[in-house]
């Protein structure tokens, strides 16, 4: 019956856990998947979770009944004021339709199946180049994807002005996948200036953004991450953006995330809730519980503030890691150190090749992505003069 199936050749970055798991070299370094590992190399549980986690056991046990399909109610307002701010014009008028997601993921793939369906003639755009999965969920959902240039492959510079012309030549309605921080894989971000360039473009071109935010708090802080996210409201646009807290709240085995369509008005938002709300019940009915009850009791309680803290020294130890790795490649004479330097988040793009990567993994024991990218929240000053020498080695 199934002899016609192909064979699944894995994932670009999920099988790679999988693979450095059983790798039994005691020197090797993960710097593959999008995780944020301690100064010991460990996946840590923050101490805001933690107490959220203990307020939950010590309450008698609740029965499990299923959430809304739109998830947790006190979740996703505390998820909105989050990524929205309190001054949030559209939030005051009701005009931001959330809903509880599996994820980041789980937000692109049901944003998409609801612009399918209600966009049907539009074309998906994404940065080239961008997460894998943007193009696989996209296209999963039946969309065309194509590309809009944003890293030169040969100075590894962002190309912002080819960003912009390539955004200002697309048909209205078309979908552009952003990065609000971050940027998954180069660790290029755009600055407030250019953002507020491609608003523009976005506004005058009626082209339909789709933020995908991942990793608030990582790049230049919990604010200023989601300038872009606040900029577009404030522009009056309407757009989407999806949401993880996976790698800010340590939870990515809880698969807690959003999705938003900021409206033009309430009634078109209860439209799109409703929309929304259809899309989950075809594919998995309702949300689970448990992650959404801690992020909740985190964000809707003064363990906020310790979140807050645990999220600007995760920040810090990442940019403390990128810095010190970007010098020693300097002092190894090798220009990528430099360019390291100037990206922001967990991510950079290294712009090794594919036989190198394979180098450092089977000589090394040290695991990037095939395509280069190089996550930096998985190193330790540790492992620091050992990475930097296995990259010098592969580069020479
Ligand atoms: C990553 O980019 O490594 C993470 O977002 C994990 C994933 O799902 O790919």
């Amino acid at each position: 019956m199934f002899e016609h199936l192909a064979e699944y050749p894995g994932d670009p970055i999920l099988s790679l856990i999988k693979t450095y798991q059983d790798d039994t070299r005691p020197e090797k370094v993960n710097l593959g998947v999008g995780v944020y590992l301690d100064a010991q190399g460990r996946l840590p549980v923050l101490q805001a979770v933690a107490a959220a986690e203990q307020q939950l056991r010590k309450a008698a046990p609740a029965p499990s009944m299923y959430l809304p399909m739109a998830g947790h109610d006190a979740y996703r307002l505390n998820a909105q004021r989050l990524q929205f701010g309190d001054q949030s014009q559209a939030l005051a008028e009701g005009r931001i339709a959330t809903i509880q997601t599996l994820g980041g993921s789980g937000a692109l793939r049901t944003g998409a199946d609801f612009l399918r369906q209600w966009f049907p003639d539009s074309g998906v755009w994404v940065s080239d180049p961008t997460w894998d999965n943007h193009l696989a969920l996209f296209a999963g959902s039946g969309f065309t994807v194509g590309t809009y240039p944003y890293c030169r492959p040969a100075s590894a510079e962002l190309a912002f002005e080819a960003m912009l012309g390539t955004l200002s030549t697309l048909p209205r309605h078309s979908i552009v996948l952003l990065h609000p921080c971050c940027h998954n894989p180069t660790g290029l971000d755009l600055t407030n200036a250019q953002w507020l360039a491609v608003i523009q473009v976005l506004a005058e071109h009626e082209l339909i953004a789709f933020v995908d935010c991942a990793y608030q708090g990582f790049g230049e802080g919990l604010e200023a991450d989601v300038f872009a996210i606040r900029e577009m409201e404030r522009a009056g646009l309407s757009f989407l953006v999806s949401y993880s807290f996976s790698k800010n709240f340590s939870l990515y085995g809880e698969r807690v995330g959003t999705l938003s369509v900021v409206c033009s008005s309430a009634p078109l938002a209860t439209k799109a809730l409703g929309q929304l709300q259809a899309t989950v019940r075809r594919h998995y009915s309702s949300p689970p519980q448990h992650g959404a009850l801690l992020v909740d009791l985190v964000l809707g309680s003064e363990l906020a503030d310790l979140w807050r803290t645990e999220v600007d020294a995760m920040r810090t130890r990442i940019a403390a890691m990128r810095e010190l790795l970007a010098q020693a490649l300097v002092e190894a004479g090798l220009p990528l150190g430099e360019r390291i330097r100037r990206h922001r988040g967990l991510f950079s793009y290294t712009h090794l090749t594919r036989a190198q990567v394979l180098r450092l993994r089977q000589d090394h024991g040290i695991y990037l992505v095939d395509n280069g990218r190089l996550c930096l929240a998985g190193l330790t000053e540790e492992k620091l003069a050992y990475v930097s020498a296995a990259i010098a080695d592969v580069i020479r």
